[in-house]
Protein backbone atom coordinates (compact mmCIF):
# COMPACT_ATOMS: atom_id res chain seq x y z
CA UNK A 1 0.00 0.00 0.00
CA UNK A 2 1.79 3.71 -1.10
CA UNK A 3 0.98 6.33 0.95
CA UNK A 4 1.32 10.07 -0.17
CA UNK A 5 4.39 12.01 -1.85
CA UNK A 6 5.60 15.60 -1.62
CA UNK A 7 7.67 17.26 -3.83
CA UNK A 8 7.86 21.58 -4.32
CA UNK A 9 4.10 22.48 -4.82
CA UNK A 10 2.57 19.23 -5.21
CA UNK A 11 1.09 16.18 -3.27
CA UNK A 12 0.58 13.28 -4.56
CA UNK A 13 -2.61 10.94 -2.39
CA UNK A 14 -3.41 7.52 -3.43
CA UNK A 15 -6.19 7.23 -5.73
CA UNK A 16 -7.90 5.30 -2.27
CA UNK A 17 -7.86 8.43 -0.60
CA UNK A 18 -9.79 11.24 -2.91
CA UNK A 19 -12.67 13.17 -1.86
CA UNK A 20 -16.05 13.67 -3.75
CA UNK A 21 -14.85 16.96 -5.45
CA UNK A 22 -11.24 15.53 -6.48
CA UNK A 23 -13.39 12.12 -8.24
CA UNK A 24 -15.71 15.32 -10.03
CA UNK A 25 -12.79 16.45 -11.33
CA UNK A 26 -11.01 13.21 -12.14
CA UNK A 27 -14.69 12.48 -14.44
CA UNK A 28 -14.57 15.60 -16.06
CA UNK A 29 -10.80 15.58 -16.79
CA UNK A 30 -11.93 11.86 -18.45
CA UNK A 31 -14.62 13.28 -20.91
CA UNK A 32 -12.36 15.84 -22.11
CA UNK A 33 -12.01 15.98 -25.55
CA UNK A 34 -8.66 17.71 -25.80
CA UNK A 35 -7.53 15.56 -22.85
CA UNK A 36 -8.44 12.51 -24.58
CA UNK A 37 -6.77 13.05 -27.91
CA UNK A 38 -3.28 14.13 -25.85
CA UNK A 39 -3.76 10.74 -24.11
CA UNK A 40 -4.43 8.90 -27.26
CA UNK A 41 -8.11 7.29 -25.65
CA UNK A 42 -11.62 8.15 -26.40
CA UNK A 43 -13.27 10.33 -24.17
CA UNK A 44 -14.81 8.08 -21.16
CA UNK A 45 -18.47 8.13 -21.72
CA UNK A 46 -18.64 6.08 -17.86
CA UNK A 47 -20.72 7.58 -15.55
CA UNK A 48 -18.92 9.19 -12.40
CA UNK A 49 -19.87 6.18 -10.20
CA UNK A 50 -18.26 3.65 -12.77
CA UNK A 51 -15.48 5.20 -13.51
CA UNK A 52 -14.54 5.51 -10.16
CA UNK A 53 -15.02 1.69 -9.32
CA UNK A 54 -12.40 0.94 -12.50
CA UNK A 55 -10.06 3.43 -11.13
CA UNK A 56 -9.97 2.32 -7.63
CA UNK A 57 -10.23 -1.27 -9.20
CA UNK A 58 -7.41 -0.68 -11.38
CA UNK A 59 -5.08 1.19 -8.83
CA UNK A 60 -5.36 -2.31 -6.38
CA UNK A 61 -3.13 -4.16 -8.89
CA UNK A 62 0.03 -5.09 -7.37
CA UNK A 63 1.40 -3.78 -11.01
CA UNK A 64 0.40 -0.34 -10.16
CA UNK A 65 0.48 2.96 -8.02
CA UNK A 66 -1.76 5.47 -9.07
CA UNK A 67 -1.77 8.95 -7.08
CA UNK A 68 -3.87 11.86 -7.31
CA UNK A 69 -1.85 15.49 -7.80
CA UNK A 70 -2.55 18.13 -5.92
CA UNK A 71 -1.49 21.79 -5.62
CA UNK A 72 -0.84 22.63 -2.28
CA UNK A 73 1.24 25.51 -2.85
CA UNK A 74 -2.05 28.19 -1.85
CA UNK A 75 -2.53 26.69 1.60
CA UNK A 76 -5.23 24.18 0.76
CA UNK A 77 -5.16 21.03 -1.25
CA UNK A 78 -6.04 21.61 -5.37
CA UNK A 79 -7.11 18.36 -7.32
CA UNK A 80 -4.91 18.87 -10.79
CA UNK A 81 -5.22 15.77 -12.23
CA UNK A 82 -3.61 11.72 -11.77
CA UNK A 83 -0.04 10.35 -12.18
CA UNK A 84 0.76 6.52 -12.24
CA UNK A 85 3.56 4.24 -12.50
CA UNK A 86 1.68 0.75 -13.91
CA UNK A 87 2.84 -2.25 -15.78
CA UNK A 88 5.31 -2.64 -12.51
CA UNK A 89 7.24 -5.76 -13.34
CA UNK A 90 10.74 -6.78 -12.43
CA UNK A 91 12.84 -3.65 -12.43
CA UNK A 92 11.08 -1.32 -14.96
CA UNK A 93 7.40 0.32 -14.61
CA UNK A 94 5.58 2.88 -17.19
CA UNK A 95 4.90 6.04 -16.07
CA UNK A 96 1.82 8.05 -17.34
CA UNK A 97 0.68 11.62 -16.24
CA UNK A 98 -2.73 13.70 -17.08
CA UNK A 99 -2.76 17.41 -15.57
CA UNK A 100 -6.32 17.79 -16.17
CA UNK A 101 -6.30 21.75 -14.98
CA UNK A 102 -5.34 23.84 -18.24
CA UNK A 103 -4.96 26.27 -15.64
CA UNK A 104 -2.00 24.21 -14.17
CA UNK A 105 -0.01 23.75 -17.85
CA UNK A 106 2.88 25.12 -18.70
CA UNK A 107 3.53 25.78 -14.91
CA UNK A 108 6.05 22.97 -13.95
CA UNK A 109 3.66 21.00 -12.05
CA UNK A 110 4.27 18.63 -14.42
CA UNK A 111 8.25 17.77 -13.52
CA UNK A 112 7.56 18.24 -10.10
CA UNK A 113 5.10 15.72 -10.11
CA UNK A 114 6.71 12.93 -12.33
CA UNK A 115 9.97 14.14 -9.62
CA UNK A 116 7.95 12.82 -6.53
CA UNK A 117 6.67 9.33 -8.56
CA UNK A 118 10.67 9.02 -9.51
CA UNK A 119 12.00 9.36 -5.89
CA UNK A 120 9.41 6.32 -5.29
CA UNK A 121 10.01 4.73 -8.13
CA UNK A 122 13.98 4.27 -7.83
CA UNK A 123 14.10 4.63 -4.00
CA UNK A 124 11.73 2.25 -2.24
CA UNK A 125 10.57 0.43 -4.99
CA UNK A 126 14.23 -0.03 -6.54
CA UNK A 127 13.42 -0.09 -10.19
CA UNK A 128 16.29 0.52 -12.72
CA UNK A 129 14.02 1.96 -15.71
CA UNK A 130 10.90 4.18 -15.87
CA UNK A 131 9.99 4.22 -19.64
CA UNK A 132 6.65 6.34 -21.46
CA UNK A 133 5.25 7.18 -24.71
CA UNK A 134 3.55 9.98 -25.87
CA UNK A 135 2.97 11.45 -29.13
CA UNK A 136 4.90 13.51 -31.27
CA UNK A 137 2.66 16.45 -31.35
CA UNK A 138 2.30 16.62 -27.92
CA UNK A 139 5.72 18.92 -27.46
CA UNK A 140 4.66 20.24 -23.99
CA UNK A 141 4.52 16.58 -22.88
CA UNK A 142 8.09 15.59 -24.49
CA UNK A 143 9.85 19.16 -23.06
CA UNK A 144 8.41 18.81 -19.05
CA UNK A 145 9.92 14.53 -19.44
CA UNK A 146 12.90 15.79 -20.83
CA UNK A 147 13.52 18.37 -17.87
CA UNK A 148 13.52 15.42 -15.54
CA UNK A 149 15.62 13.05 -17.56
CA UNK A 150 13.44 10.92 -19.93
CA UNK A 151 15.39 10.56 -23.35
CA UNK A 152 13.73 9.58 -26.38
CA UNK A 153 14.65 6.42 -27.51
CA UNK A 154 12.58 6.08 -30.61
CA UNK A 155 9.43 7.18 -32.71
CA UNK A 156 7.45 5.55 -35.05
CA UNK A 157 4.56 6.30 -37.22
CA UNK A 158 1.20 4.28 -35.69
CA UNK A 159 -2.03 2.53 -37.48
CA UNK A 160 -3.74 5.59 -36.51
CA UNK A 161 -1.37 8.04 -38.50
CA UNK A 162 0.13 9.62 -35.02
CA UNK A 163 3.60 9.07 -34.10
CA UNK A 164 4.03 7.60 -31.23
CA UNK A 165 7.70 8.40 -28.98
CA UNK A 166 8.86 6.19 -26.35
CA UNK A 167 11.46 7.44 -23.88
CA UNK A 168 13.00 6.09 -21.00
CA UNK A 169 15.34 7.00 -17.96
CA UNK A 170 17.62 4.74 -16.11
CA UNK A 171 18.15 5.23 -12.32
CA UNK A 172 21.60 5.36 -13.03
CA UNK A 173 20.99 8.69 -15.08
CA UNK A 174 18.34 9.84 -12.81
CA UNK A 175 20.99 9.51 -9.29
CA UNK A 176 23.69 11.13 -11.68
CA UNK A 177 22.00 14.03 -13.09
CA UNK A 178 18.02 14.34 -13.52
CA UNK A 179 17.02 15.12 -9.45
CA UNK A 180 20.05 18.06 -9.53
CA UNK A 181 18.21 19.53 -13.01
CA UNK A 182 14.69 19.04 -11.28
CA UNK A 183 16.23 21.60 -8.29
CA UNK A 184 17.71 23.65 -10.46
CA UNK A 185 14.78 24.02 -12.62
CA UNK A 186 12.98 24.63 -8.91
CA UNK A 187 15.23 27.37 -7.96
CA UNK A 188 15.46 29.13 -10.97
C1 LIG B 1 2.21 16.99 -20.28
C2 LIG B 1 2.22 17.61 -18.89
C3 LIG B 1 2.38 16.52 -17.85
C4 LIG B 1 3.42 18.56 -18.79
O1 LIG B 1 3.44 19.14 -17.52
P1 LIG B 1 3.56 20.73 -17.40
O2 LIG B 1 3.60 21.07 -15.96
O3 LIG B 1 2.48 21.35 -18.21
O4 LIG B 1 4.99 20.94 -18.07
P2 LIG B 1 5.97 22.17 -17.97
O5 LIG B 1 5.44 23.26 -17.12
O6 LIG B 1 7.30 21.62 -17.69
O7 LIG B 1 5.93 22.73 -19.46
C5 LIG B 1 6.61 22.07 -20.47
C6 LIG B 1 7.37 23.02 -21.36
O8 LIG B 1 6.80 22.94 -22.67
C7 LIG B 1 6.56 24.23 -23.17
N1 LIG B 1 5.42 24.15 -24.06
C8 LIG B 1 4.11 24.29 -23.79
N2 LIG B 1 3.39 24.13 -24.90
C9 LIG B 1 4.28 23.87 -25.90
C10 LIG B 1 4.15 23.62 -27.27
N3 LIG B 1 2.95 23.59 -27.86
N4 LIG B 1 5.26 23.40 -28.00
C11 LIG B 1 6.48 23.42 -27.43
N5 LIG B 1 6.67 23.64 -26.10
C12 LIG B 1 5.57 23.87 -25.36
C13 LIG B 1 6.29 25.06 -21.92
O9 LIG B 1 6.48 26.43 -22.19
C14 LIG B 1 7.32 24.49 -20.98
O10 LIG B 1 8.60 24.99 -21.26
P3 LIG B 1 9.34 26.03 -20.27
O11 LIG B 1 9.26 25.48 -18.90
O12 LIG B 1 10.72 26.05 -20.81
O13 LIG B 1 8.59 27.29 -20.42
C15 LIG B 1 0.89 18.40 -18.62
O14 LIG B 1 0.88 19.57 -19.42
C16 LIG B 1 -0.33 17.57 -18.94
O15 LIG B 1 -0.65 16.65 -18.21
N6 LIG B 1 -1.04 17.92 -20.04
C17 LIG B 1 -2.31 17.30 -20.42
C18 LIG B 1 -2.26 15.77 -20.64
C19 LIG B 1 -1.03 15.27 -21.32
O16 LIG B 1 -0.58 15.79 -22.35
N7 LIG B 1 -0.46 14.23 -20.72
C20 LIG B 1 0.73 13.56 -21.23
C21 LIG B 1 0.33 12.42 -22.08
S1 LIG B 1 1.76 11.43 -22.51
Amino acid sequence: MSSSLRRGRVLLKPLSELNVSAWRRVHAHFRDPEIAHLNGTPPSRMPLWLLKRVLRADSRRRDRESYGIFDVSGGEEHYIGTIELYDIRHDQATLGIIIGERSHWSRGFGPEAIGAILERAFGTLNLERVTLSTFGDNERAQAAFKKVGFHEKRRFLTGRGRVDVQMELSRWAWLEGASNTVSEHLAS
